[in-house]
């Protein structure tokens, strides 16, 4: 093992990250500082605190990045309306390149030489942990215990941590029956009794979305405001983006929507069932695209169109800090300054339903699409012409 003197460690304070935490220590004989992240998931940051202070933490840091996250990472990406294979709205993949980020900086600030996290070596945290830290630090020393150690069971962690005095809430003890990650945009289960794609993930996987079953039977309306492609406003309420995310969270989670049951394509190879709630980030999706619809051009929104699923896979891959997601976000944004107006949205049962768009900046004509009279802006004789051009090549004579 290389020499290290000082590690900054990704900790939340649940079993495996508390291992971690010694075991850097026993393995390393360095110093280790926690840095916990607080992105809106519900968590006891005391708590986590405290035990970090009982595990011999050098330093101990926890950072409220809850606006920041949803201003610089979670609205961006929204103007893009990006989905990863056609419904995965990414809550864990654009929450990673922010954790690096600060994980660096914190090392930086406290001479660390070495950062640590607690994602497994089969997945796409991994990935997107590592592409962030070498990004913001190329000689960077990286540990990443799971790829290193060769305890691979729940069981073998809790006899590590019973042998390390190391505290375990009982709840904690046994198999958790699925592996979690939650901030302000979503919540993800995987693994474990979600493991069987065909079998139904149980009730109990849900935690901020009631079933659409059980939803009220009486929809709720709602009118959004965009400016320039973010969100503002909540029935003219001006919202901060985390406080606008948090309230649409509260507002889908109550009528059931955002819940997602997929199988997808892990970056490493394999396919991986997930279940995903991402109540509010489904209605401002919906919303976003329906204030584009009537403020850009019918070849940007094509454009943007094409372009949506690669800027997907690239956060997906944990490339949100590379040139090309630069390239593509300059691209994005340019497009959004006259996205700005309201949207009127029904929610029902687990649907959204838009039923009404407006803005100043409205490319919608009603003077071209009325089928009444159109004062003679619009010769339909010239359609005669258009449509024969067209089929040119596809007349046979
Ligand atoms: N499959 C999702 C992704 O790669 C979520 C990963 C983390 N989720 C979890 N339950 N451990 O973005």
């Amino acid at each position: 093992m290389k020499k290290v003197n000082k590690v900054v460690l990704a900790y939340s304070g649940g079993l495996d990250t508390s291992v971690i935490l010694k075991w850097l220590k026993e393995n390393y004989q360095c110093e280790v500082v926690t840095f916990t992240a607080d992105l809106g998931q519900e968590e006891d940051f005391e708590a986590v605190k405290t035990k970090a202070k009982q595990q011999g933490t050098s330093e101990i840091f926890i950072e409220d990045l809850k606006e920041e996250f949803v201003k610089d990472y979670v609205f961006p990406m929204f103007r893009a309306n990006a989905l990863y294979e056609g419904y995965y709205l990414l809550g864990t993949a654009i929450a990673r390149p922010l954790i690096a980020k600060k994980q660096i900086e914190i090392a930086q600030q406290v001479k660390a030489d070495a950062v640590a996290h607690g994602a497994t070596g089969k997945g796409n945290d991994q990935i997107r942990f590592e592409l962030g830290y070498y990004y913001h630090q190329s000689d960077i020393e990286i540990i990443s215990p799971w790829r290193i150690w060769d305890m691979n069971s729940r069981a073998a962690l809790v006899k590590y941590a019973d042998q390390h005095n190391i505290e375990i809430s009982k709840d904690k003890r046994g198999e958790q029956p699925f592996s979690i990650d939650a901030n302000v945009l979503h919540s993800s289960a995987e693994g474990k009794v979600l493991e069987d794609p065909f079998v139904e993930a149980p009730e109990y996987v849900y935690t901020r979305s009631v079933s659409p079953i059980d939803a009220p039977n009486e929809p709720e309306e709602i009118v959004i405001d965009f400016k320039s492609g973010d969100a503002c406003a909540i029935n003219n309420e001006s919202l901060s983006p985390y406080n606008l995310l948090e309230k649409l969270n509260i507002i889908g989670g109550k009528h059931g929507v955002g819940r997602i049951d997929l199988v997808e394509n892990r970056f490493i190879g394999m396919k991986s069932r997930g279940v995903y709630e991402t109540p509010g980030g489904t209605i401002l999706y919906h919303a976003h695209r329906a204030i584009e619809s009537i403020t850009l051009d019918k070849e940007v929104t094509h454009t943007k169109d094409d372009i949506a699923p690669r800027y997907a896979k690239l956060i997906y891959n944990g490339l949100w800090f590379s040139p090309e997601r630069d390239m593509l976000q300059a691209m994005i944004d340019q497009t959004q300054s006259n996205v700005s107006g309201r949207v009127r949205i029904k929610i029902y049962k687990g649907n959204v339903m838009v039923t009404g768009r407006e803005s100043p900046f409205s490319l919608y004509n009603n003077g071209l699409a009325t089928f009444e009279d159109d004062d003679n802006i619009y010769s339909q004789q010239d359609a005669e012409g258009f449509i024969k051009l067209n089929a040119l090549r596809l007349r046979k004579n």
